[in-house]
């Protein structure tokens, strides 16, 4: 395979894709990786040999001795969920790869994670976002009000101390005034943080100066997109979004890279469609095929274990995440999820009152009362998780790649067909050429 230098994977769906699998692989090929925006609301579950190691904020990279990985600036860092994922890691995986994490990175503090859930509890039935619960948006909130904390902030005690006494003095007036709760202890989060800072401190580097120098000796960089396109704070079914930007763009402001250094943008998609938590979700299957997918896909989610909703491939939504990345070409997973469907549907359109939809669109009530209009394909019934080369695949699975392509306007580059990393067809080695 060969490579350009600077590649940038997105979810092209709701999350959960499966870019940790093809992060990993395409990880092999790269001296960094970076992850650039989310926190521990992301979940990639990775299988190296017999052993399968679910990561939460840890580049998939780090599976690999050698590797530069990097927390940009743009990601929401839990210091003791990363610690007690990097104490993990040590004990099972001894020669992993090296961490950075950058100084701008934002912090996610107890009031967080209270308020993620208070938040949620306050909203009112459909008005539910079903976060994560690992107060994300709060750290978001604070971050853009500009009073977060972060991780060069926990590194100097005085300078700590006066900005926490500050943001925990009005938390707490929100949290006895407002939701009826105990307020928290300065001094408590204030040792504990500090002390997160001591153990962080040997990974503090700057990550834009870090992957700028590996671009310019020629060295391959691969950002690691967590969630994905539809859950985007701009681009996203918003209000039923994720607070950060998933999307391409994202890597350069979450690392602190200009957009002229990337090469190359790969979108990940599974064969089908799912996704966690509220919000429009126009192909999805409330039936028996539904409840078919959830379990032959495994669909229960690696950070919170939830059943994730499931409907057929949306090529209305792929064609808008292909714009709004500026994607490439797409990484087609969990094809073999798909094996022994008789009869395949892919969703092509939309129906809005009288008119066709072609183009995803921003109204919530559209997405929700839309009828989908589908095109169906005869499916292939021989098991394909052996198959090594795209070429050994069965016609009517070649046949449903190539009409993702047609439908999309970009070229299917990879093809998932289980969860090892040998699992994984390179459909096309020139897309990387
Ligand atoms: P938050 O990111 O925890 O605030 O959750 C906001 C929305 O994004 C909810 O619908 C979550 O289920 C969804 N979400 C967040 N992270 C992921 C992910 O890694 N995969 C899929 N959905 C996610």
């Amino acid at each position: 395979m060969i490579w350009l230098s600077c590649v940038v994977l997105v979810g092209a769906q709701w999350g959960d894709e499966g870019k940790g699998k093809v992060t990993d692989f395409l990880a092999e090929k790269a001296a960094v990786v970076v992850r650039f925006q989310g926190g521990n609301n992301a979940g990639h579950t990775v299988v190296v040999g017999s052993e399968e190691f679910k990561l939460h904020l840890l580049p998939s990279g780090i599976l690999y001795p050698g590797k530069s990985c990097v927390i940009g600036n743009g990601v929401v860092i839990d210091p003791p969920v990363l610690l007690k994922e990097l104490t993990d890691l040590a004990g099972r995986l001894p020669n992993a790869g090296t961490l950075y994490i950058s100084p701008r990175a934002h912090l996610i503090l107890p009031y967080h994670r209270l308020l993620d859930r208070l938040e949620e509890e306050r909203r009112a039935g459909a008005k539910k976002i079903g976060t994560t619960a690992r107060g994300i948006g709060p750290a978001y909130t604070d971050k853009i009000r500009r009073t977060g904390i972060r991780v060069v902030d926990i590194l100097d005690r005085e300078e700590f101390a006066a900005t926490l006494a500050d943001i925990l003095a009005e938390k707490n007036e929100l949290l006895a005034k407002v939701y009826g709760v105990e307020p928290l202890d300065f001094n408590a989060i204030m040792e504990e943080y500090l002390a997160y800072g001591e153990k962080l401190r040997p990974y503090v580097a700057d990550p834009g100066q870090l992957v700028t120098a590996a671009l310019d000796q020629g060295q391959n960089v691969l950002f690691e997109g967590a969630q994905g396109t539809l859950l985007d704070i701009d681009h996203g079914t918003y209000p039923y979004v994720t607070s950060s930007n998933p999307t391409a763009a994202g890597a350069c402001l979450g690392a602190g890279i200009g957009p002229t250094r990337i090469d190359r943008v790969i979108g990940v998609s599974k064969a089908y469609t799912t996704r966690v938590g509220s919000g429009p979700f126009p192909t999805e299957l409330s039936d028996d095929m539904g409840e078919h997918l959830r379990h032959a896909g495994g669909e229960f989610g690696t950070t919170t274990g939830r059943p994730r909703r499931c409907g057929w491939l949306d090529t209305v939504a792929l064609r808008y995440a292909v714009r709004v990345n500026g994607l490439h070409s797409l990484a087609v997973v969990k094809l073999d999820v798909l094996t022994g469907i008789p009869k395949l549907r892919i969703g092509v359109a939309y129906h809005y009152r009288n008119e066709v939809l072609t183009e995803f669109s921003a109204s919530l009530k559209v997405l929700a009362d839309c009828r989908v209009e589908y095109e169906e394909m005869p499916g292939w019934h021989e098991d394909i998780t052996g198959v090594r080369d795209i070429g050994q695949l069965p016609a009517n699975a070649k046949r449903y790649l190539e009409r993702v392509t047609e439908l999309t306007g970009v070229a299917v580059s990879l093809v998932g067909v289980g969860s090892s990393r040998a699992q994984t067809l390179l459909a096309d080695p020139a897309i990387f050429a």
